[in-house]
């Protein structure tokens, strides 16, 4: 009995902390800015009231319906520690949002021809032909993604792309998506570019699409900086969302699990801001976490791919790739690993169910993190913050606040029309 009141006084003060708190901030002043349609002011509304109280000390949610900008809102501080606002052109690391601009991209290079999704990686890749994996197809590499969200930040990120040979001796599962992915996109390219190169060459600059698959030094005045939660807040996070309950206390409480050892340095890294904020650690292209944008650009990415595809006599998709796309080619365990949920997989891409239980394509990513297009209701929208939450699919109560308020007033929009 001895030992469960320090135990209780603990997790009590625990919870406050991370519950009250760290919300109250520094108190600085409130800071909102953006536009919207007028039909969508209410959900303006929601996401103003969220960075008041201190819900949301950082982030920016944008959406695109039926083609045009309905929203594009910011608020709260891209950089608490300088008391540094978040405007207009603040962006933030999308974390796994990336897997989605990949396969985006490589949709792209499918229609362009430069690659074929049925074609062996090792066509494009001979010295990925070996240790069985000799008959892997582009489809299936990109399609058997396993990660956790939260562990989804660059691990010696720099490292694993200089010296290739020692990534694979440490747990590339939450890497591997771009680790491969990177390697095959510039094989298959005739002139050899970077994922990076290529993205901004094919979608970023045609399209007007503020998004980069790293954050290179020149773009670094205008980046959030990215705020991690302690192991502690962690812990309380994962009483709260249990999905995240049993992959969380192995990591705190059983270090020898093989859970734990594969995550223990990654854990450590997610929880070191210095790192994560770390020029160097940045600008290192891995395109299933290093993607970094605002969130109007993902938002409009996925807006004119709900819309045809095609804006200004440019296509970025045709609707039929987009429409395979938004079709999962094989249901399997959740990205969510340890959580025994079911997830359908696609061709680099995730799905989700909006609010009326449609089914959605995109990506969300660690820290709360989303982009997604919903084709049903011709909707593409991103919600990105720089105050990293446990959420890692698209389940933070900031990101669900606004995407409840958005289809209310799709519903009434469609009702009335
Ligand atoms: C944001 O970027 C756009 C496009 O480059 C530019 O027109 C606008 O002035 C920028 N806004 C701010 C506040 O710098
Ligand atoms: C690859 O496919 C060939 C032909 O079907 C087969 O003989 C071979 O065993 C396969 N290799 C592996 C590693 O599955």
């Amino acid at each position: 009995m001895g030992v469960l009141k320090p135990v209780l006084v603990a997790v009590v003060a625990v919870f406050v902390y991370t519950r009250v708190i760290q919300y109250k901030g520094d108190n600085l002043p409130v800071n909102f800015g953006g536009t919207c349609d007028e039909d969508f002011q209410g959900v303006v509304d929601v996401f103003r009231r969220n960075v008041e109280s201190g819900k949301e000390p950082g982030g920016a949610f944008a959406v695109y319906y039926q083609g045009r900008p309905v929203i594009d809102v910011w608020g709260g501080y891209a950089d608490p520690q300088s008391y540094r606002p978040w405007e207009e052109n603040t962006t933030t690391v999308v974390f796994s949002c990336s897997k989605g601009m990949a396969a985006i991209l490589m949709a792209k290079m499918v229609e362009e021809g430069l690659l074929d999704y049925s074609r062996l990686v090792s066509d494009y890749w001979p010295e990925f032909g070996q240790n069985g994996k000799e008959n892997v197809t582009v489809e299936m590499l990109i399609s058997h993604q396993a990660g956790v969200p939260f562990l989804d930040t660059p691990l010696s990120l720099r490292e694993c792309k200089i010296n290739k040979e020692k990534c694979t001796a440490f747990g590339y599962h939450a890497l591997t998506f771009g680790l491969y992915v990177d390697e095959l996109i510039e094989r298959a390219d005739p002139q050899h570019r970077d994922t990076a190169t290529l993205f901004r060459e094919l979608i970023g600059e045609p399209f007007g699409v503020d998004f980069g698959m790293n954050t290179p030094r020149a773009e670094f005045h205008r980046t959030a900086r990215l705020q991690t939660r302690s192991k502690a807040q962690l812990l309380m996070d994962a009483l709260t969302y249990r999905r995240y309950l049993t992959p969380m206390s192995q990591i705190v409480f059983t270090p020898d699990s093989m859970m734990a050892k594969s995550v223990a340095p990654i854990v450590e890294y997610a929880q070191s801001t210095e790192t994560l904020n770390d020029p160097a650690v940045r600008e290192v292209t891995v395109s299933s976490c290093s993607g970094t944008g605002t969130a109007r650009g993902l938002a409009k990415m996925y807006g004119i791919l709900t819309n045809g595809g095609t804006e200004d006599g440019k296509t970025i998709l045709s609707p039929n790739m987009m429409k395979s796309l938004a079709t999962p080619l094989l249901v399997g365990k959740d990205v969510v690993m340890l959580t025994g949920e079911q997830s359908q997989l696609g061709r680099g891409t995730l799905y989700r169910k909006n609010p009326k239980g449609q089914r959605c394509v995109g990506h969300t990513g660690f820290g709360g993190q989303v982009a997604i297009g919903d084709l049903e209701n011709g909707l593409g929208l991103s919600y990105l913050t720089n105050h990293l939450s446990i959420n890692g699919v698209g389940d933070d109560p900031r990101f669900r606040d606004v995407e409840e308020a958005l289809y209310e007033t799709i519903d009434r929009i469609q009702k009335n029309s």
